[in-house]
């Protein structure tokens, strides 16, 4: 069994996506640790009551970023941790991580890359009015949402006309696609 750490920041709908697949037999791993750089985050206390293990630290009690992901690579390594799939963590891996898993980390974001990298994807996509957008998932590399693209689903969003509504369609079609996108490379690869 493929043991994954599942790596975020924020409210953690993915995370649970995630998990639900797992439950339901449509994704043969085990969540094996959830890494937060946000304590205080509800994908912690969301992980907590979901029976998954922990890790929350702060980069900013590390002295460098070298040193804090390698504290984060040190509890991987404990819980034998082969694949890393970032939802919603919102900060670039270092060379610790990229080293120790290439081409075994994945992140998830809401736009059709390579447009609207970085913050805030969905309200660059309603300043710039498009008609579409999307999801990307890609492989993680030194850049902002710029390594290799695995799995990519459109949104027609013109008749969409708040934010509030994009982004519930961009997380409905997230919860579905990543799940499904982990299966399919878990399986190929490892
Ligand atoms: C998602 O939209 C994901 O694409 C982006 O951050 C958001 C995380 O949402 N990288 P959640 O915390 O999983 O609800």
């Amino acid at each position: 069994m493929t043991n994954i750490a599942v790596f975020a920041s924020g409210t953690g709908s993915n995370f649970l996506a995630i998990l639900d697949a797992i439950e339901n037999k449509e994704l043969d791993l085990h969540c094996a640790l959830l890494v937060s750089d946000k304590p205080q985050s509800l994908v912690v206390e969301r992980a907590k009551q979901r029976g998954v293990k922990t890790l929350a630290i702060t980069p900013k009690s590390f002295p460098s970023k070298t040193a804090y992901e390698a504290t984060i690579l040190e509890h991987l390594k404990k819980h034998h941790v082969s694949f890393l799939a970032l939802a919603g963590y919102m900060r670039l891996i270092g060379p610790t991580l990229l080293q120790a898993y290439p081409r075994r980390i994945v992140n998830i974001h809401p736009s059709l890359l390579p447009s609207f990298k970085g913050l805030d994807a969905v309200g660059q996509a309603m300043s710039a009015g498009v008609k579409v957008t999307g999801v990307t998932i890609h492989y993680v590399d030194e850049g902002m949402d710029t390594g290799e693209i695995i799995a990519q689903e459109s949104l027609d969003i013109s008749n969409l006309t708040t934010r509030e509504h994009i982004e519930t369609a961009i997380h409905t079609i997230e919860h579905q696609l990543y799940p499904k996108t982990l299966a399919s490379i878990l399986k190929e690869d490892l």
